[in-house]
């Protein structure tokens, strides 16, 4: 029933137990993944309210909804960044995509919505990686399509609202050179093979690209990778907010940090984001299945349709719904509800009437209010898209200073 990131191949599927991985997340048994188990096995921690607090009271404006919902769930020394940051000193953001498809769809938009509430609440610079590269020796792809699928979803990107003064994007077909090079080669040489194989379940059959590769992801997490935006800050923090799938990449390269004299990278990790539907036989979704998602190029009427589709917690008969309440774990509407409804007392309103006995609230009206709050998320994104000139990816690609980047 959890969305995995699109990528196909198949490898760390060994024990019959949940596997999460960069390239596969699938739950025991096409169930839930239960994320508490998953918290101690990668050893992070839960993002609890006493941060979402400090949040608060640092940025002095209200935390974002994905971090109030629990989106944002766990963490790795997020803590020692709000430290830092009391104490006036300044931190980076890092994130990145890999540009698989042109459609992006809702979920892959949470990271960057997050970011870029992060890049304003905090005053911070971001930097953000297309790894073209990964998609080429991942997926069935040619260099050429997977550069062009790079600049078609910077432009996504770009219309989730970053500001160009402070945000630098690159793909790594562009980038990787010099120092960023430097740094890769540095990564290398501290991971042996044995520890990739542990670290990410790579097996002899794997060809070499990619156990070159989390090299190239650990790269930006360090500031010498990018000289032109950070000349003598080596010290300066980073804070990569992502998918929790991320995290192998990012124990590897917290592992390393210190042994090259560099600070560990600090991580902010979201769950996944539901399907509409439990589609194939073990409920899980599939990338190439138009219908287990909203993408951002769907129009009202699709919205509305694949939202009357979604499995739904409610009860048929409003007798039996009104006596029980809807199971609202199992209610996909509701679910997209409490993640992109703004509003914490209409959703509270919305889990009492529909979700406890006695509730007047039926599946038809979370349905409806769902469809009319995605609907204006994706036309706003899509007038966003449409606005996003050439030019404009040009600018935020452009390998330049970024002056006043920390105001
Ligand atoms: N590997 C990621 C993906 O396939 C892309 C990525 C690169 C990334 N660097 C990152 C994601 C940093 C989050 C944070 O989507």
């Amino acid at each position: 029933m959890e969305q995995s990131l699109p990528y196909d191949n198949r490898i760390d599927s060994e024990s019959s137990d949940q596997v999460v991985n960069p390239w596969e997340v699938s739950a025991k048994d096409g169930g839930k993944i239960d994320y508490d188990k998953l918290i101690d096995k990668f050893g992070c921690k839960r993002l609890d309210e006493s941060l979402i607090d400090r949040v608060e009271r640092l940025t002095g404006r209200q935390p974002h909804k994905f971090l109030r919902r629990g989106v944002f769930f766990a963490h790795r020394d997020f803590n020692e960044i709000l430290d830092a940051y009391e104490s006036g000193e300044r931190f980076y953001l890092y994130t990145g995509r890999g540009p698989s498809s042109e459609a992006l769809h809702l979920g892959h938009l949470i990271p960057f919505m997050f970011t870029k509430y992060l890049q304003e609440a905090f005053k911070v610079p971001l930097v953000i990686q297309l790894t073209d590269d990964e998609k080429f020796m991942w997926k069935n792809l040619t260099v050429e399509e997977s550069e062009r699928l790079a600049r078609e979803n910077a432009r996504d990107i770009i219309a989730c609202g970053f500001d160009v003064t402070k945000t630098f994007i690159f793909s790594d077909f562009d980038h990787v050179g010099g120092a960023f090079y430097k740094n890769m080669v540095k990564v290398s040489k501290c991971v042996t093979l044995n520890k990739a194989k542990g670290i990410f379940g790579f097996s002899g059959e794997d060809h070499i690209g990619k156990l070159s590769f989390p090299a190239v992801q650990a790269a930006p997490s360090f500031p010498s990778s990018f000289p032109h935006l950070f000349p003598g800050m080596d010290k300066l923090r980073c804070l990569i907010p992502c998918a929790i799938d991320q995290d192998p990449y990012f124990r590897m390269t917290r592992d390393v940090a210190p042994r090259l004299g560099y600070s560990k990278p600090a991580l902010i990790e979201s769950s996944f984001f539901p399907a509409l539907q439990a589609s194939g036989e073990n409920g899980k979704m599939s990338a190439s299945d138009p219908n287990s998602a909203i993408y951002v190029t769907d129009t009202a009427k699709d919205i509305k349709n694949k939202i009357n589709k979604a499995k739904s917690g409610g009860h048929q008969f409003s007798v039996d719904q009104h006596e029980l309440g809807a199971d609202l774990e199992k209610d996909i509407p509701f679910k997209y509800l409490s993640v992109f409804l703004e509003d914490d007392s209409e959703l509270e309103l919305i889990r009492k009437q529909y979700g406890e006995k006695e509730g007047i609230m039926q599946t038809g009206h979370v349905k409806k209010r769902v469809t009319e709050v995605l609907t204006e998320i994706v036309e706003r994104h899509r007038r966003a898209r449409a606005a996003v000139t050439d030019e404009m990816v040009e600018a935020f690609m452009a390998v330049r200073p970024l002056p006043s980047m920390f105001e």
